[in-house]
């Protein structure tokens, strides 16, 4: 195995030297096993567990909300807490002591501390919320080390590390599970049980993104500023698919029976990061002096192997209000979120070819996981989602029920960023989608946040 060791230590190598590096998929290709042409291999659904003994990494602001989520989920327990800042663990160490739960161990020594948590014999769950460039490293130091992985998204930043994560989870048997939050949110989860429940007929058309002004996010170097800004700096394609791209997956059955058959990307002129430096810190400073590679609007449009389409918008550099722009459209009708929620149904709504209120479908149509947790998660980071995807997964660890996303679900929306990226580096270059499930997507296979709205 001596090919995969040096893709191994490739990979720990670029993840050490800098931050916003893509690794090159010509550079990876001269690399890569054989691993994609070798047979499937599922991965086993775990056996119960009492409780789930968690290792996290990575407690800035993302990783701290999931800590306090985690504080309220019964069944979980902290047991070590890294980040390179040390005063972030002894934060996160005090509110878990607070909580009343026994002081975790705190890792700070290095940029590689989360190896030694990954080795704790302790630990069932190493859960990451650190910049890009470290999710796959500590997942995979995860996999091997006999524990299951959750990370923030994307999971993936190129190719090779799409697959590394897919070979390591078959190969060990471990989940490894990208946190998409807004598959979570109450209204796209109202919108996959509609869909689910034929509402809107068969699924033809779908539009999402990510369009949040990043500006000010990408400037703040108390925060992501420190490692988001770079990635602006040296690529350019969707570097956020997931936020949009999560729910309109599930109400497609992507992995489940479908599959993302090809797609391409345009970027538009780059102008937002720059113009927002000259005004906030003048046009002789150094912020103005920073060179940004990323395009304002970057628009992707996806064909599925059963002929939707989906157009994916990423937006983060120039002033907006925040939106992921869901649009689920299908033969019998269509549903958007941004900006008010609005809905229209043939034969169903009440006025001909006129939107109307989506509100009036929450009674009949608001998914049972909402129902059952919209108190508890009450005041949660992103209106309740994130505690929901929390519970979720903990829920899932402990009665050994397969947790709702899996690692196909991972790779293959990070691929969309990997994917565009080299489709408006080639001019608007058609690529398709690699088989990581290697044919297991044509089995349909019921969503587990579906068996219960059943
Ligand atoms: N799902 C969501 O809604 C959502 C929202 C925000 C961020 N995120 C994701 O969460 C992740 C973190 O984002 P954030 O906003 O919390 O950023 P952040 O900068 O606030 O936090 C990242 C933390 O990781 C730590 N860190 C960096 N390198 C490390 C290493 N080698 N070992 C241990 N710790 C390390 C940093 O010190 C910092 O405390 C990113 O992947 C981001 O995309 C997701």
């Amino acid at each position: 195995m001596k090919k995969q060791f040096n893709r191994r230590q490739f990979i720990k190598s670029v993840a050490a030297t800098g931050i916003g590096l893509t690794i090159s998929d010509n550079i990876l290709s001269a690399v890569q096993p054989d691993f994609q042409s070798s047979p499937f291999r599922p991965i086993p659904i775990g056996k119960p567990m009492e409780k789930v003994r968690i290792g996290f990494v990575g407690v800035g602001l993302q990783g701290t909300s999931h800590v306090e989520n985690l504080l309220k989920v019964e069944g979980a327990e902290i047991v070590a807490v890294c980040d390179i800042v040390e005063s972030r663990v002894k934060r996160a160490q005090d509110m878990i002591e607070k909580a009343g739960f026994k002081r975790p161990e705190g890792y700070s020594q290095s940029e590689f501390d989360w190896r030694r948590v990954c080795e704790r014999n302790d630990v069932d769950l190493v859960y990451n919320a650190t910049p890009w460039q470290w999710h796959v490293p500590i997942c995979l130091a995860a996999m091997n080390n006999g524990k299951h992985t959750a990370t923030e998204v994307p999971a993936a930043i190129s190719m090779d590390e799409c697959w590394e994560l897919v070979e390591t989870a078959e190969k060990t048997g471990k989940y490894c599970i990208m946190m998409e939050n807004c598959n979570y949110d109450k209204m796209e989860m109202m919108i996959l049980n509609m869909v689910k429940k034929g509402l809107f007929g068969e699924m033809v058309h779908a539009e999402c993104g990510y369009l949040h002004d990043l500006r000010a996010v990408k400037h703040d170097m108390d925060g992501e500023g420190v490692w988001r800004r770079d990635f602006s700096m040296r690529n350019n394609g969707d570097l956020y698919p997931t936020h949009g791209l999560g729910p309109v997956m599930q109400c497609m059955d992507i992995n489940r029976g479908n599959y993302f058959d090809y797609m391409v990307s345009f970027g538009s002129k780059t102008r937002g990061l720059h113009d927002y430096a000259v005004t906030r810190f003048g046009p002789e400073s150094a912020e103005a002096r920073e060179k940004f590679t990323l395009s304002d609007v970057v628009t992707t449009l996806i064909r599925t192997m059963n002929g939707e389409t989906i157009v994916v918008t990423h937006d983060t550099s120039l002033p907006r209000p925040y939106s992921r722009d869901i649009m689920v459209q299908g033969t019998m009708g269509l549903v958007r979120k941004y900006p008010e929620p609005k809905i229209y149904i043939e034969g169903v709504s009440k006025t001909d070819d006129r939107w109307e209120p989506v509100n009036d479908y929450m009674k009949q149509y608001q998914h049972p996981v909402w129902t059952e947790l919209e108190t508890v998660s009450q005041g949660a980071g992103h209106g309740g989602m994130d505690f929901i995807e929390d519970y979720r997964l903990v829920q899932a660890l402990m009665k050994g029920t397969e947790p709702d996303m899996d690692v196909y679900d991972a790779v293959l929306m990070s691929a969309v960023r990997v994917l565009s990226e080299k489709s408006i580096a080639r001019e608007g270059k058609t690529y398709k989608f690699p088989d990581f499930t290697r044919g297991m997507w044509k089995t349909p296979r019921e969503l587990q946040v579906m068996q219960m709205a059943r």
